[in-house]
């Protein structure tokens, strides 16, 4: 078969690190080992079911076997708006600050295409999300990294940016509840975030893909709440965490109407948008009864608290994460975050992710997914506590 050559834009593209993980975990599963996959971010629980009855029903409607309008139903944007004030007494114009998305990726990747030339400098976070770097590769701009560094609790500390780089960024991206560190931002934080912002021109992007999952009884921050936020940015919410719709792919962007319209330009050149029935479920999501947000949360924080204590049993001494369904663990010492990695593959059938995949910084950590049962969780816990370097680790008696 003749094999065409791909555009320059394809081959810039970074390396999907987690194909070649699931490749590894794959190979384990087939070989008959009853693997616990932590490696991963995909929700494990059900969408809740007057979700799902909400699009059965709008399934059926014949409105909704036509295109849907170029940007997304009012009444989405109505309910995000809705969302918002409910939730964050934030608010928001449904028809100039809200774009409707593909899911949150959606949006993290059209954003760089949407306000930068090749060249233009983004900001983004070491160790992070690895699908922030598709964006910056198909805009062609050049990536500059904010280390987030224990030390800072995990948030980026702007004065060790050169001060070149702080004035000719454009476009910054940031992501609390944090993935992979489990960190929680400060109000503080985010004010320093919108003064050097608005200082240097530079707009914020806040991934809020966690933003329902926080633990100890802090409600993560919005970015929006701070003052002067929606001069400088946008926040990125994702229905796939809060309601265990991640299949679904919906989601949406609020905040600074003039990069809610660069959005809603680029995907009426791209799409039509999502499948109304979608809309209506995500709509009944957004505004219907929220009790299955509060659970969902105290499960994952019993999670946990299940798998940090079993681990600080073990003398493994790692920090409990303050949001999002990931703990980010320090590797023992004298190893690489790969070949520990390995290691939990090999000899305890754990997949869990080496920090490397989130970016240099990332070196010396683990991601643990906690998206599975308690008793898993316990059992991936019992299983560590058998190997050799843990043996070593554990209190005596
Ligand atoms: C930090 C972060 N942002 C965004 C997303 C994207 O979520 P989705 O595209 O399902 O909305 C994820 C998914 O894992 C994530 O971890």
């Amino acid at each position: 078969m003749k094999q065409f050559s791909t555009s320059q834009t394809l081959n810039n593209l970074p390396k999907q690190f987690f194909a070649s993980l699931v490749k590894k975990v794959g190979k384990y599963i087939e070989a008959g080992y009853d693997v616990i996959n932590l490696g991963q971010g995909n929700p494990d629980q059900a969408t809740p079911q007057h979700i799902v009855k909400k699009m059965q029903e709008a399934a059926a409607n014949p409105v909704n076997h036509k295109y849907s309008p170029f940007q997304g139903y009012r009444y989405l944007k109505q309910a995000a708006a809705d969302f918002y004030k409910r939730e964050y007494d934030v608010t928001i114009d449904p028809d100039s600050e809200v774009a409707i998305l593909f899911g949150g990726k959606a949006g993290l990747v059209e954003i760089p295409q949407c306000l930068l030339n090749p060249g233009d400098i983004m900001l983004v976070p070491d160790p992070g999300y690895p699908d922030y770097l598709s964006g910056v590769a198909l805009a062609k701009a050049e990536m500059i990294t904010m280390p987030l560094r224990e030390k800072n609790s995990f948030l980026p500390d702007y004065s060790e940016l050169p001060s070149d780089v702080i004035e000719s960024a454009k476009l910054m991206f940031l992501n609390y509840p944090n993935n992979p560190t489990g960190a929680a931002a400060t109000k503080e934080f985010f004010e320093e975030t919108v003064q050097l912002a608005s200082q240097n021109d530079i707009c914020v992007v806040h991934d809020f893909a966690y933003g329902a999952i926080g633990y100890d009884g802090n409600v993560p921050l919005s970015f929006l709440q701070i003052e002067g936020a929606k001069e400088v940015g946008i926040e990125i919410y994702t229905l796939s965490k809060t309601y265990n719709m991640a299949g679904w792919r919906v989601g949406f962007a609020v905040g600074n109407s003039s990069v809610i319209s660069a959005v809603e330009l680029l995907q009426d050149h791209l799409y039509c948008s999502i499948f109304g029935g979608i809309q209506e479920a995500a709509a009944e999501a957004l505004t219907g009864p929220q009790e299955c947000v509060r659970e969902l949360n105290h499960l994952y924080e019993r999670r946990r608290n299940v798998l940090i204590a079993g681990l600080r049993s073990l003398g493994w001494n790692v920090t409990a994460p303050k949001g999002s369904f990931f703990a980010w663990l320090k590797v023992p010492e004298g190893f690489t975050s790969t070949e520990f990695a390995d290691i939990l593959l090999e000899q305890a059938h754990i997949a869990v992710a080496p920090g490397i995949a989130f970016g240099e910084l990332g070196e010396g950590f683990v991601r643990v997914g906690l998206l599975t049962s308690e008793e898993r969780l316990g059992e991936a816990v019992r299983r560590i506590s058998e190997l050799a370097i843990f043996k070593k680790l554990a209190p005596e008696g």
